[in-house]
C-alpha cells in the first residue's frame, strides 16, 4: 500500500490549479442515467472514486468514452461522453457499492428510468453509520414500492413514479439529489422542503435543466419540479472543488505559506473564507484565482461548528484541526453532521497537537510545533489532514492507507511540491 512521506518546516509559495468538484461529478454522472442521448461532461477529475462509478454505470448499460481533455488554468480535467441508449441492467452489485457510498446515487435514476432498481445497501462507513432511510421515505413518496431484501434495496414504480411534497426531517445532500434525479421523470409537480442547499445540489440541477428538466429552487431549501416525459442529452462543465480548494488554502495558512488557487473564488468557499480571515489568514480575489498567505500574522483559535451548506462544512473540519493546532490560542471544534469523524485526532495527537474530544466537540489547544511521526489515515478528509499536519511538522512524517486521499485528491504530492514542499509518495 502506498505510503506519504512529508519532511516538514517548508513555507509554500506559488500556483495550485484546482479540478472539479468530486460530489458534484458524482451526481451528474448517474444523471446519464436519466436519457438515452449522450450527456458530455467536462472538467471530471482523475479520481478512484470517479473511475468507481464508471464502472458501476457500465454494468446499467451506459457507454462511457473520452471526449478529450481540456485544459482550464492549468489543471487538465477529463471530457467524458456518457451514454445509456439502454438501461442493460438494473442492479448496483454489492462489490462496486461497498466500494464507495455514493453509488446509492443510482436509484433514483434508475427507477425515473426503468421503474425499477436493485441497489446493494451501502452500510456504514469509517466516519458513521450513515443510513439511507432519507433517500428510501422520499422516493416512497413519489409512489416507489421499496422493500429491503438479503443486504439490497428492491425498489419499483410499475406505472410510473409521481410528484409529491418531501419534506426532509434534516438535510441530506445524498437524498436530495437521488429525490431530485426521480422527481425529474414523475410526472406532475415536486416539492422538497428543507432540501440540501450545496453548491454540489445546484449544480447537477442546472446540468437536469439543460437536459430539459423543469427545477426551480435549487440553492434554497425548497426546490419545485415539474416532471417531464423525457430528458434529452447535453453538455455540462463541472464546479470546481471547493474542498480541493478550502484544503490547498489550509496548506497556505498552516505553512504560512502565499498560495494562488487557479479557478477558485472567495464565493464558493463563503463560511470557510470567513472562518480562515477571523483565524489571520488573509485571502484575496486576483486574476485567475483565489490568493492565500498569512506572512508573519500569528494564527489565532476560532470556534468552529460543522453544518449544512451554507454553514461550515464537515468536510473541511479535520483540515480545520490540523491549523487549529498550531494556533497560538484554543479553539473549540464541533462536528454536527457525522457521528464519527474525529479519527485524526489520536493521529494528530501522536504528533504533538493537544487535542481532547468530548462527545461532538474537540476542544484544541494551539501548540508550538507539531513533530513528525508514522500515522494512519483513515478516511479521505483525515487523510489530508495528517499531510496538513506533516507539511508543518518538526521533521519527517509518514501517512500510511494513502488510498483514501486518492479517492479525493487529484496529484496532491505533485501539487504540492510544486509549491515548495517536500513530499513524496512511497509505493508499497
Ligand atoms: C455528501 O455525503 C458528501 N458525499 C460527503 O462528502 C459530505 O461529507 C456530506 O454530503 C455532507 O456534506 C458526496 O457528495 C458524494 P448526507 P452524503 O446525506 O450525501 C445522515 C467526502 O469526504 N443521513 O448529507 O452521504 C447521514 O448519516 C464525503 O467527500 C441519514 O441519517 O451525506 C449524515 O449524518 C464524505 N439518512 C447526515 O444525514 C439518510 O438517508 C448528512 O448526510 C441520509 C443521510
Amino acid at each position: 500500500m502506498d505510503r506519504i512521506r512529508i519532511q516538514g518546516g517548508n513555507r509554500l509559495e506559488g500556483r495550485i490549479p484546482i479540478g472539479g468538484a468530486k460530489n458534484a461529478a458524482l451526481p451528474l454522472m448517474a444523471a446519464s442515467l436519466l436519457t438515452d442521448e449522450q450527456l458530455a461532461l467536462s472538467n471530471l477529475p482523475h479520481l478512484a472514486d470517479i473511475s468507481t462509478l464508471a464502472n458501476l454505470l457500465s454494468g446499467h448499460g451506459v457507454a462511457i468514452h473520452m471526449v478529450g481533455e481540456e485544459t482550464n488554468e492549468g489543471h487538465v480535467g477529463r471530457v467524458l461522453g456518457l451514454q445509456a441508449k439502454e438501461i442493460t441492467s438494473t442492479t448496483a452489485p454489492y462489490e462496486l457499492v461497498r466500494r464507495m457510498r455514493a453509488s446509492v446515487l443510482v436509484l433514483g435514476a434508475l427507477l425515473a428510468r426503468a421503474g425499477q432498481a436493485e441497489v446493494s445497501l451501502p452500510g456504514g462507513c469509517a466516519i458513521g453509520t450513515r443510513p439511507v432511510d432519507l433517500h428510501l421515505k422520499g422516493l416512497q413518496q413519489l409512489g416507489a414500492e421499496i422493500e429491503l431484501r438479503e443486504g439490497y434495496i428492491h425498489a419499483s414504480a410499475k406505472k410510473g413514479l409521481h410528484g409529491a411534497r418531501f419534506v426532509f426531517p434534516f438535510v441530506s445532500v445524498g437524498a436530495t439529489e437521488n429525490l431530485l434525479m426521480a422527481a425529474v421523470l414523475a410526472r406532475g409537480e415536486t416539492e422538497l422542503a428543507n432540501a440540501a442547499r450545496e453548491p454540489e445540489v445546484v449544480d447537477l440541477a442546472a446540468c437536469l435543466a439543460t437536459m430539459g428538466a423543469k427545477i426551480e429552487g435549487a440553492g434554497t431549501d425548497t426546490i419545485r419540479v415539474q416532471g417531464v416525459d423525457r430528458l434529452h442529452g447535453g453538455t455540462h462543465a463541472v464546479i470546481p472543488d471547493r474542498i480541493e480548494t478550502g484544503t490547498y488554502a489550509m496548506a497556505a495558512a498552516i505553512t504560512g505559506g502565499d498560495i494562488v488557487l487557479e479557478g477558485a473564488r472567495l464565493g464558493q468557499i463563503g463560511a470557510l473564507a470567513e472562518i480562515l480571515t477571523e483565524a489571520g489568514v488573509t485571502l484575496e480575489e486576483v486574476p485567475g484565482g483565489l490568493r492565500v498567505h498569512r506572512r508573519n500574522a500569528d494564527l489565532t483559535g476560532v470556534n468552529v461548528m460543522t453544518e449544512p451548506f451554507p454553514g461550515f462544512p464537515t468536510d473541511m473540519q479535520a483540515q480545520m484541526m490540523a491549523l487549529m493546532s498550531t494556533a497560538t490560542t484554543a479553539s473549540m471544534i464541533t462536528e454536527t453532521i457525522f457521528e464519527n469523524r474525529f479519527m485524526h485526532v489520536p493521529e494528530m495527537n501522536r504528533m504533538g497537537a493537544d487535542i481532547a474530544v468530548h462527545g461532538a466537540s474537540a476542544m484544541v489547544r494551539g501548540v508550538t510545533g507539531l513533530v513528525g511521526a508514522e500515522v494512519m489515515a483513515t478516511d479521505l478528509r483525515a487523510s489530508v489532514s495528517l499531510v496538513l499536519a506533516g507539511l508543518v511538522a518538526d521533521g519527517e512524517t509518514v501517512v500510511h492507507r494513502v488510498y483514501h486521499l486518492d479517492r479525493g485528491y487529484e496529484r496532491l504530492e505533485e501539487k504540492l511540491a510544486a509549491c515548495g514542499a517536500e513530499i513524496e509518495r512511497l509505493k508499497h
